[in-house]
């Protein structure tokens, strides 16, 4: 049976920062208050022209670039967002056309924060089922645009970015070893985007009522997080057939640094083994995983061999783990540049739409 490595890696997040004085300066709060109770300093906000799709295609060509892969190399994409930029098409299927990936199934995949370890798990059974060889994994959200800036409660949280692995198959020991997926669906309520579902379609009292932005009972949400949190990592890891000493790193969501704190102490770990960046991009959600993961490589904190557990909470309710031996890229004389295969996405795009207007207009003609 194939292993399935992870050997690419990208990240992408807009340019536009929102600190906490810039919300002091919004609604009735402070940078103080910020901090202390969440360890966010400032967030990344996306821009009109900036959506999950354009960060996940940015984060995806690093992590091609990085695995030494063409976009026509990959056979499976998963989106995992909670934002995707319609209800149908999913949002996966964008980044499909725009990459030029057009041997790749493309799907989105819906479990909040939890989202890209439920993701990197379907992806790894795939390829360990020897269905498919390459995937694309990738986490994209802009929340900020669910989000009531009016709402001190929720508004101070949120951040937007994508960041995305590259899976494959390989004979060599390696790669996810363990994932343990949960979920709750009687606490559903405690976060939630009420309104534009088929339950209650978007129309002017929802939008009157703010039903379109993220409800959350922040306290609910605190209490289950640091509940389930290091469990599901320990769960992860006795999979394995690891405990915490093999393990170098954990990556955790990065929702809230004193509930990575309340993880830390369950696991009886120092949290300088945790990887943490919520002070600088507050909760990107299902792209919190993979910005950590990415900007720990390119610290040089991440190292072939090392033993690291992903593991994360969110609506749903959701929660999981997974437990991966990092190996880095697979070994090859190949040098791609997927950035180059852009254009010619773009060229080959246009020409199928052009080619579809034909068809109807010739069966219109013959009706
Ligand atoms: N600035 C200043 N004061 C604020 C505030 C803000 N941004 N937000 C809330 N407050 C006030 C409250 O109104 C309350 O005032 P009161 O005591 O006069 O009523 C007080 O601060 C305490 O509020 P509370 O909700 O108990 O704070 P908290 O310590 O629980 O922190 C959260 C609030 C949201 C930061 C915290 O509950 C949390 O992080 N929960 C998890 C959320 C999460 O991770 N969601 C995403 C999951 S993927």
């Amino acid at each position: 049976m194939p292993y399935a490595h992870i050997t690419g890696w990208g990240m992408a997040v807009p340019e536009k920062v929102l600190t906490n004085d810039d919300l002091s300066r919004m609604i009735d709060t402070n940078d103080e208050w910020i901090r202390d109770h969440t360890g966010i300093r400032e967030r990344h906000v996306a821009c009109e022209n900036e959506f999950p799709s354009t960060l996940a295609v940015a984060a995806a060509v690093k992590a091609l670039q990085v695995a030494n892969l063409k976009p026509t190399d990959i056979d499976l994409i998963i989106c995992s967002t909670s934002s995707p930029e319609h209800i149908f098409p999913a949002t996966a299927c964008l980044i499909q056309d725009q990459l030029g990936a057009s041997r790749a199934g493309a799907f989105d995949l819906s479990a909040a924060c939890t989202g890209f370890i439920f993701a990197m798990n379907m992806a790894a059974q795939s390829i360990r089922s020897g269905s498919i060889k390459n995937a694309l994994v990738i986490g994209a959200e802009t929340l900020t645009r669910f989000v009531d800036w009016n709402d001190r409660n929720t508004c101070i949280l949120f951040g937007d970015g994508a960041g995305a692995f590259v899976l494959q198959a390989s004979d060599q020991p390696g790669g996810v070893l363990s994932a343990v997926m949960h979920s709750d669906g009687s606490g559903g309520d405690s976060l939630s985007l009420p309104a534009g579902g088929s339950r209650l379609p978007a129309n002017e009292a929802t939008v009157h009522e703010g039903k379109h932005y993220i409800h959350m009972d922040g306290r609910a949400v605190f209490r289950f997080a640091t509940r389930v949190m290091g469990h599901a990592a320990k769960e992860a890891l006795e999979l394995a057939g690891l405990t915490t000493d093999d393990v170098q790193w954990i990556i955790p969501h990065q929702a809230n640094y004193r509930i990575i704190e309340t993880a830390a102490k369950y696991l009886k770990l120092p949290l300088d083994r945790f990887v943490i960046n919520v002070d600088r991009y507050g909760n990107t959600s299902t792209a919190s995983i993979p910005i950590a993961t990415v900007e720990a490589i390119e610290k040089g904190l991440i190292k072939n061999g090392d033993k690291i557990v992903f593991v994360g909470f969110g609506a749903g309710l959701t929660w999981g783990a997974l437990a991966a031996d990092w190996t880095g890229p697979l070994p090859t004389e190949r040098r791609v540049h997927p950035e180059s295969y852009r254009t010619w996405a773009r060229v080959r795009s246009w020409l199928r739409r052009l080619a579809r207007l034909i068809e109807g207009l010739i069966w219109g003609r013959e009706s």
